[in-house]
């Protein structure tokens, strides 16, 4: 089925740590090699924040660039959606945090705990409450400080993952362009495939569980990789038949930036050729939530995304979570 955009993006903006973290000083750190990690994930180098540092001044310089971007005051926005696993505190929200740092003072905040379909889970929810309860000016923001999660010595992930934040500033739609269709999914059978373990009730602070690493990212890539493949390919297919719409109609895709060879996998089963297709693992890893924002924010600012373009969106993560978009933007 279908239907007329109901929401629009009127800005985006994007924020990443300054200091950058490449494959050789990897090298320095734990048993790897440049090698290996570009040819099993296509990174070359991650942005990384300082140990300490607060999730929210990234989303908040972030969602700056987006008002800026729409010629939008932060108190005109009603509506904060950020989508994290890696929050500045257990709570409150880091979405409140953000508020008060914008100067959002007329906004509700909530954080949105899907991982690294974060994002895309946050547009369906941001348009659901936009058209069931009048908000108007919604920032939906995808942010990680993943790095303050990984173990320096698990080099199964350590090489995987970059910090970074990408807000859009949404608005109803005006002139027939915006949000066409989403799709979510998710499937916790699968919740111990990839998980951090800590800072909840399971795992209270302990020495011993410190020592155990237990507050730390741990996955087996294999099986996650052979799930975001078909759940990323599964989601696509469903919001283009959604629409009305096949692969060949897609201007662009912006699938989640986990590894190169996932995103060469879905377009290979999806058909969809790699020029239609945006990358930048290369220069980011995998900053979970804020892939796609981040992505988006170059393509409209620096790649001239043309008016009128329909851009495809897809991702997956723990939980399982997955999720796709479509978007003329
Ligand atoms: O964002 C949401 C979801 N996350 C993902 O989508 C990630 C999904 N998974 C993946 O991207 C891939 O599975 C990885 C990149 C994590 C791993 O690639 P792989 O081709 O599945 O490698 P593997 O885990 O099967 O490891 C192959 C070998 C192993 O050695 P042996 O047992 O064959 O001797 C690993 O110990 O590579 C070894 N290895 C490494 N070697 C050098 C694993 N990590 C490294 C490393 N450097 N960093």
């Amino acid at each position: 089925m279908s239907k007329k955009p109901q929401v629009m993006i009127l800005g985006t903006g994007r924020a990443v740590p300054e200091k950058i973290l490449t494959n050789a000083d990897l090298e320095q750190i734990v048993d790897t090699s440049d090698e290996w990690i570009v040819a099993r994930t296509g990174i070359r180098q991650r942005h990384v924040a300082e140990p300490g540092s607060a999730l929210s001044d990234l989303v908040t310089e972030a969602a700056r660039n987006a008002l800026q971007n729409a010629g939008v005051t932060a108190d005109e926005v009603d509506l904060i959606i950020l989508g994290t696993v890696s929050g500045d505190m257990q709570f409150p929200a880091t979405a409140c945090i953000v508020q008060e740092k914008l100067g959002a003072k007329n906004a509700v905040a909530f954080d949105l705990s899907a991982a690294c379909s974060g994002f895309l889970y946050g547009l369906q929810v941001a348009e659901g409450m936009m058209v069931a309860s009048g908000y108007r000016r919604v920032l939906v923001i995808g942010g990680e400080v993943l790095t303050s999660m990984v173990n320096w010595q698990d080099r199964d992930t350590c090489v995987l993952f970059g910090d970074g934040a990408g807000a859009v500033l949404l608005g109803p739609s005006t002139d027939g362009r915006g949000l066409l269709q989403t799709f979510l999914g998710s499937n916790g059978a699968h919740s111990n495939l990839l998980y951090n373990a800590g800072g909840g009730c399971l795992n209270p602070p302990s020495a011993a569980n410190l020592a155990a690493q237990v507050y730390a990212i741990r996955m087996e890539g294999k099986e996650v990789f052979r799930h975001a493949v078909s759940s990323m390919v599964g989601a696509l297919t469903k919001v283009l038949e959604r629409a009305g719409l096949t692969e060949k109609d897609l201007d662009l895709l912006i699938p989640h930036q986990a590894n190169l060879r996932i995103i060469e996998a879905v377009t290979k089963r999806f058909k969809v050729p790699m020029e239609k297709v945006y990358v930048n693992v290369d220069r980011y890893g995998n900053t979970s939530s804020a892939s796609i924002p981040i992505a988006l924010d170059e393509l409209r600012r620096d790649a001239g995304l043309k008016d009128g373009a329909l851009v495809g969106m897809v991702t997956f993560g723990a939980g399982f979570t997955w999720a796709a978009a479509l978007l003329r933007v």
